[in-house]
C-alpha cells in the first residue's frame, strides 16, 4: 500500500511516498481503508526527534494519528466494529509506527469509534485529537456554567473546540487570537482579544475580578500573564507549557486515546452544537507541503490529508 513514511529524524525532507506492507489487525484492532487523515504539530516535534525520550519511534514511521475511513477488516476480539463501518479514531499507539498517512491503517479498537454521521470523512478526520484535547483539557480544569473563561490559542486546531466545547457547557468565552481571527471568534461564541503586550489590560475588561479558568491552548508566552488575570480561586490547564502544573497549581495535560469521548463528541456534532473548521485540505503525496503549511503556526482549524 502507498504510505507517508521516514526513516530517520529530521524536517520534512525526509517524508516520503513509498510503498509498505499491509497492516495486520491485531486482537483488538481493526484496519481502516482511510479516507482522510489530519495533522497535527505533534508529529512534527515527533519527526524531528524532540520527542524521542518520551514515545520510541520504530522506523519507517509512517505519521499521523487521526483518521477517518472505513473499516475493511476486524480483529479477533473486536466486537465494537463490523467490516463497512464508518469511523474515526485517534489513532494513538505505544510506539510511534504505522501511522495514518496511509491507504490502510491498524487502529486500535479502544481508539475509535462511529464517525459522526453529519460530517464527510475529511471533516471526521479534522476531529479525534484536537476535539478530545479540548474536551479532556476543559474537563481537567472543571470548566462549568457561569464560568469566566480565557482561552489562549482560541482559532487554532484545538482552540476552534475549546471555544465551542466550552460555550455549549455555558461558559463565558475570552479568546485570544490574532485581528484576522477576531470574527472568527465571534463566530465560534467567543469574545476576541489579541495576544501580545497588551492582553491584561483587554481581556481583564471581561473578568475585572479574574477569570475562573485560564486555558492554554498554544504555548510559547501565553502563560506569562496568567497570575495578573487568574481569580483567587481560579485554575490553570496547558497543553503546551508544563508551567501550569509547575508554576502555576493547575494542570499539564496530554491528551488520551478515549471512544467514549469521542462518541460524546459525535453526539455533539450531529446535534450541531460543534462545527468543524478545515483550514486546507492536501492529497497524499503533498503531505511535506501540508506539514510546511501547519509549521507556519497560523493554521485555523485544521489541515487535512486526503487518501481516498
Ligand atoms: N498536550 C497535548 O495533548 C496536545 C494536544 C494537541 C496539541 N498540543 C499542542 O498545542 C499547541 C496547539 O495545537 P494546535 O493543533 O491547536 O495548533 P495549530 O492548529 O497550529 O494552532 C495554531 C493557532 O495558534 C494561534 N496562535 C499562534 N501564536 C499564538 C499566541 N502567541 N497566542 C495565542 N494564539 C496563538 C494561531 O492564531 P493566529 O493565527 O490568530 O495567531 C493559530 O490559530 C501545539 O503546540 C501542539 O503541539 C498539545
Amino acid at each position: 500500500m502507498k504510505a507517508i513514511a521516514y526513516s530517520s529524524f529530521g524536517d520534512t525532507d525526509v517524508l516520503n511516498l513509498t510503498e509498505l506492507p499491509e497492516p495486520h489487525p491485531g486482537p483488538d484492532t481493526v484496519v481502516v481503508e482511510v479516507h482522510a487523515a489530519a495533522i497535527n504539530p505533534v508529529d512534527s516535534y515527533i519527526r524531528g526527534g524532540h520527542l524521542a525520550g518520551v514515545l520510541d519511534a520504530h522506523f519507517p514511521v509512517v505519521p499521523g494519528w487521526d483518521v477517518a475511513g472505513v473499516v475493511v477488516q476486524v480483529g479477533l476480539d473486536t466486537p465494537e466494529f463490523s467490516v463497512g463501518d464508518e469511523v474515526y479514531a485517534y489513532a494513538r499507539k505505544d510506539v510511534v509506527s504505522g501511522g495514518t498517512l496511509a491507504e490502510r491503517v491498524a487502529v486500535p479498537a479502544r481508539t475509535a469509534a462511529l464517525k459522526p454521521r453529519s460530517l464527510s470523512f475529511t471533516q471526521a478526520a479534522a476531529v479525534p485529537l484536537t476535539g478530545l484535547t479540548a474536551l479532556q483539557t476543559l474537563r481537567r480544569a472543571g470548566v462549568e456554567a457561569g464560568d469566566q473563561v480565557l482561552i489562549h490559542g482560541a482559532a487554532g486546531g484545538v482552540g476552534t473546540f475549546g471555544v465551542q466545547i466550552a460555550t455549549h457547557l455555558g461558559a463565558h468565552v475570552v479568546g485570544t487570537a490574532s485581528a484576522a481571527n477576531h470574527d472568527y471568534l465571534c463566530d465560534l461564541g467567543a469574545e476576541p482579544v489579541e495576544y501580545g503586550e497588551h492582553l491584561v489590560e483587554h481581556a481583564s475588561v471581561y473578568a475585572p475580578e479574574g477569570f475562573d479558568r485560564i486555558i492554554d491552548f498554544a504555548g510559547g508566552a501565553s502563560l506569562d500573564s496568567a497570575a495578573a488575570l487568574l481569580s483567587p480561586t481560579g485554575t490553570v490547564a496547558s497543553i503546551a507549557d508544563p508551567r501550569a502544573a509547575t508554576e502555576l497549581g493547575g494542570h499539564y495535560v496530554w491528551v488520551r486515546p478515549d471512544a467514549e469521548d469521542l462518541r460524546t463528541l459525535a453526539q455533539w456534532i450531529d446535534d450541531g452544537r460543534i462545527h468543524v473548521e478545515i483550514a486546507a485540505e492536501y492529497p497524499l503525496e503533498r503531505t511535506a507541503e501540508a506539514y510546511r503549511t501547519l509549521a507556519g503556526g497560523h493554521t485555523r482549524g485544521k489541515i487535512v490529508v486526503t487518501v481516498h
